[in-house]
């Protein structure tokens, strides 16, 4: 039960028992209530209720994590000719339909579940690279992940299968798949298993609280390893929350945006509505306010060449004069498709 409907049923407890006591006739309140009947009660019950009801969620508001999370029609698609955003975004995923072609991604490692939404013997639905799959944490504390269909009859084994030790029961049929090798098993109602009863397995990997998966378009092992993020692994960056945006586009295009530096300083240096809006970027009523931005760019040596750095700072400047309190410095570590941050305020 969520911390809110906990404080409401606190608050409707504690109401009650103070108007059960008032009900007695020796009490100074008790002519009041007489008066004012069975209305009032009910009153100071919701108001008591609202605003344990309202402190539960500012307290969640302050104090938990912030998960500010996005529809694919949030960003970037303009309403107009009485269509709505959603009706647009609907119209970009169709015009970007390519034909029977299958969706290419680069060779890499990926991020598929945050390691606190997995918690031992529970499995998880995804869909990453386009494709559907299972991942659960075994008895032994492992990430695994699989393909979701069961090489059986395809029955999917993110929805209602169970985690069995270390391996995944289907929900359909109950063969059960180890989760380092993919090899069934077990066959409930059958006492030899086929060699060939397996499902495939991706190589996969946990650090710094991400469960990871390696894709090669030619089904390759990993070919380099993601470096661990020893902040994090000490405690020194902890989980504030994030933007979580749903867009169309080529999964390439966004590591590929991190690394463009140069459009910031031309798209980006109008301020409010720059870069939602194109069509606002230099209008004349934000002029006043300004962005400035200095960026720098570069890879890491061997043998984290899979890893790029970026600086960037950054000021506000209204009617020509910077607002130092606004300056930021921030430092982007990008793995590939992963990406750290840290971030500081200079004065
Ligand atoms: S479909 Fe999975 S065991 Fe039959
Ligand atoms: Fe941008």
């Amino acid at each position: 039960m969520s911390p809110g409907k906990l404080a409401v049923i606190f608050g409707l407890g504690v109401a009650a028992g103070f108007i059960i006591k008032i009900g007695d006739p020796l009490d100074s309140w008790y002519p009041v209530w007489r008066e004012t009947g069975l209305l009032a009660r009910a009153v100071v019950c919701l108001i008591a209720g609202g605003s344990l009801f309202t402190l539960g969620w500012l307290h969640g508001f302050l104090f938990g994590p912030l998960e500010l999370l996005r529809g694919p029609d949030d960003v970037g698609y303009i309403v107009e000719n009485g269509r709505s955003k959603a009706q647009a975004a609907n119209e970009v995923r169709r015009r970007r339909r390519t034909g029977d072609l299958p969706p290419v991604y680069p060779n890499g490692w990926y991020r598929v579940l945050d390691s606190r939404m997995l918690r031992r013997g529970e499995v998880r639905s995804v869909t990453v690279l386009g494709e559907q799959v299972a991942v659960f944490r075994g008895q032994d504390g492992e990430a695994y992940v699989v393909d979701a269909y069961c090489p059986h009859l395809g029955a999917n084994l993110a929805v209602g299968g169970q985690v069995v030790g270390n391996c995944i029961e289907c929900p359909f049929h109950g063969w059960q798949f180890r989760g380092t090798d993919g090899k069934c098993v077990k066959i409930p109602y059958a006492e030899k298993v086929p060699e060939f009863a397996k499902v495939r397995i991706w190589p996969s990997c946990e650090l710094n609280g991400q469960v990871l998966v390696w894709f090669h378009c030619d089904g390759e092992d990993p070919q380099w390893l993601v470096p661990e993020q020893q902040e994090i692994t000490t405690g020194e960056w902890v989980y504030r929350g994030r933007t979580e945006h749903f867009i169309n586009a080529h999964i390439q295009e966004i590591p590929e945006n991190a690394a463009d530096i140069a459009h910031l300083g031309h798209l980006h240096t109008p301020a409010i509505v720059s870069g939602v809006d194109l069509r606002c970027t230099n209008s004349k009523t934000w002029e006043f306010l300004r962005h400035d931005w200095k960026v720098q760019w570069e890879p890491e040596a061997e043998p984290n060449k899979h890893c790029s750095q970026m600086l960037v700072k950054h000021a506000l400047t209204v009617f020509g004069s910077t607002w130092h309190l606004l300056d930021v410095c921030v430092l982007a570590r990008q793995i590939k498709h992963l990406l750290n941050c840290t971030s500081t305020q200079e004065n």
